[in-house]
């Protein structure tokens, strides 16, 4: 197979949907036997009553439904539905100190953009709080203009250290507003560099009257290389060095990294006296070594393990549905079936691109990561990936020696599995409509948060998905995830910095992966279509309502309904 064959252009993709699409790799085949399979499936699947009494058939659902999905992490059939312990969105009762501040602090180039704009992604998303930045560099170049050399850094300079106070003055007015009046404003995140004991005293003592719990962060970064390319691959993109040739832009921000570090002092450096020793603030040195200093609460604890799994290395994510199954033949949702002859042909299609695409590194083979969820249809789609062994060899200070590594180890998991469907699980969406018409309607009215009875809504698939946005973060290796559309749909949004509610509605094709790679501002975007175009291969045909329709003409909802918790 010709890998170059499929090679298309990168587009560049900043929270923007436009994709690349890459040419087929091949024409799907169809194996007779397998087509065999099938259509025997399928008349199995439209003649046959429950007959069976094992416990899975009898979970009696009102169609056919002989491979059932069970509701994630079961090992058999229960009858409570999938808990939400998700927090009331509503900011009624809240008092000042539910709000937090977050001071970023760290010499320029060490993330500290990138760590604000994964915390304000990571809260919004999968926590719904809302959260802003105010970048102190954006007030600069708003306030002064955007070029300003290194000399203008310097501490000694003052015409440049009365400036830089007056775009700090202007965040921090900002930021005081938005706390004070946006009722729901839950975090706010101020990054700037707060390089000395003196600057962040200030920014404390200008929030004091807003009562709101304050949080320092602190990056340091003691890795030259790591140093290197921030700067090459965030600084010299930004405003201040527009239209400034690449050499004499490093050297330029190398020298202002350099005026920055004359004064710097670390969180409760020596020098600072213990003033900082009672304060709230998390350091973080190398993306490895993490120090904790009177840190509590629910949100700020969430933020510690987000924190303490993320790093800056670029990495690649590769999103895959599974192939083709039984029951997308059937335009049956959910279930447990297997692969159809399509699928199967995207099995091996998926194998070949891992070898040609997933694992192939500029100085040849690359160690990469394989997850699946644990229903059949994805691990059926993984089964023809190789697993050999290679070994590589780390120089990252806490793993100093060549390893053996298994190629794209599978590994399964729950989290990943289907939105689970309930007493719809095994139906079609014209069945669905038919046997539950209002549970249709408020599904199309609401698909966010609409859960299924006795199964799941996408809000649930975002309180499983939680955990595992850490594991997913803290790899450094390519990871290759065949799962869902639904659950793949909540991964999309999240890194691509969508809303929640647009979520439900995003496209994952069949037969395509999907190639993110995470920047300072979103991903960057490649899609790649492993087979031919089949019209329909999901067999989803699931009607929207119109325009016309609202829930306002729904009878199950009235505006006396009592809040939903
Ligand atoms: O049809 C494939 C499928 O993965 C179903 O199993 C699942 O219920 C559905 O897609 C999720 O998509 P939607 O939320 O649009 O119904």
């Amino acid at each position: 197979m010709c890998r170059l064959a499929f090679l298309s252009s990168r587009i560049t993709v900043h929270s923007l949907r436009s994709t690349s699409v890459r040419a087929p790799l091949e024409n799907c085949s169809r194996s007779s036997s397998k087509a065999k399979a099938m259509s025997a499936l399928s008349r199995q699947l439209s003649q046959s009553s429950i007959k069976d009494s094992s416990p899975v058939q009898q979970r009696k659902t009102i169609v056919d439904n002989p491979v059932p999905q069970l509701p994630p992490g079961a090992s058999s059939p229960r009858d409570n539905p999938v808990l939400l312990d998700v927090a009331p969105n509503t900011n009624k009762y809240r008092t000042p100190s539910d709000k937090l501040v977050l001071i970023l602090v760290g010499l320029p180039a060490r993330g500290k953009t990138f760590i604000a704009r994964k915390i304000c992604r990571y809260l919004e998303f999968f926590h719904a709080a809302s959260v802003r930045v105010f970048n102190i560099g954006n007030y600069r170049r708003e306030l002064h203009g955007p070029h300003h050399d290194a000399a203008w850094f310097d501490p000694a300079n003052p015409v440049g250290l009365k400036q830089r106070k007056a775009a700090t003055d202007a965040a921090l007015s900002d930021l005081r507003k938005w706390v004070a009046e946006a009722n729901d404003g839950r975090v706010a995140i101020l990054d700037g560099t707060h390089s000395t004991l003196a600057k962040r005293q200030y920014a404390i003592q200008t929030l004091k009257s807003l009562e709101v719990k304050i949080i320092m962060i602190e990056s340091v970064c003691t890795d030259k290389d790591t140093v290197e390319r921030n700067i090459r691959h965030c600084k010299l993109g930004t405003p201040d060095y527009v239209g400034i040739p690449v050499d004499e832009a490093t050297r330029d921000f190398r020298a202002r990294v350099a005026a920055y570090e004359s004064t710097y002092e670390t969180i409760d450096a020596p020098s600072t006296n213990g003033v900082e020793k009672n304060r709230s603030w998390i350091k973080i040195v190398d993306c490895r070594r993490f120090v904790i200093n009177n840190v509590r609460g629910f949100l700020p604890s969430r933020l510690i393990q987000f924190l303490s799994h993320l790093h800056m290395e670029p990495h690649a994510f590769y999103l895959s549905r599974h192939g083709q199954s039984e029951y997308n033949v059937l335009g049956k949702i959910g279930g447990d079936s297997g692969l159809s002859p399509l699928g199967d042909a995207y099995a091996k299609a998926l194998a070949r691109f891992c070898r040609d695409e997933v694992t192939k590194g500029e100085k040849g083979e690359r160690p990469a990561r394989l997850w699946t969820s644990t229903l059949r249809r994805t691990r059926e789609t993984a089964r023809y990936i190789s697993h050999h062994s290679i070994t590589i060899d780390y120089d990252q200070d806490d793993v100093d020696h060549a390893q053996e590594w298994v190629q794209l180890r599978p590994v399964a998991w729950s989290n990943l599995d289907e939105l689970f469907a309930g007493v719809c699980d095994g139906m079609t969406y014209e069945e669905i409509e038919k046997h539950y018409p209002d549970e249709f309607r408020r599904r199309q009215n609401d698909k966010l948060a609409y859960r299924y009875p006795r199964g799941e809504s996408y809000l649930d698939m975002i309180h499983r998905l939680d955990q595992m946005v850490f594991e997913m973060d803290r790899h450094r290796e390519p990871l290759l995830i065949v799962a869902h559309q639904g659950i793949l749909r909540l991964l999309y949004a999240y890194l691509m910095d969508m809303p929640r509610e647009e979520a439900p509605y995003v496209s994952i094709p069949l037969n395509t992966v999907i190639k993110l790679e995470p920047k300072v501002y979103g991903c960057d975007e490649e899609r790649f279509e492993l087979l031919r175009k089949c019209p329909n291969p999901d067999g989803q045909k699931e009607t929207r309502l119109k325009k016309s329709e609202s829930v306002d003409d729904d009878p199950l909802f009235r505006d006396d309904d009592p809040p939903s918790h």
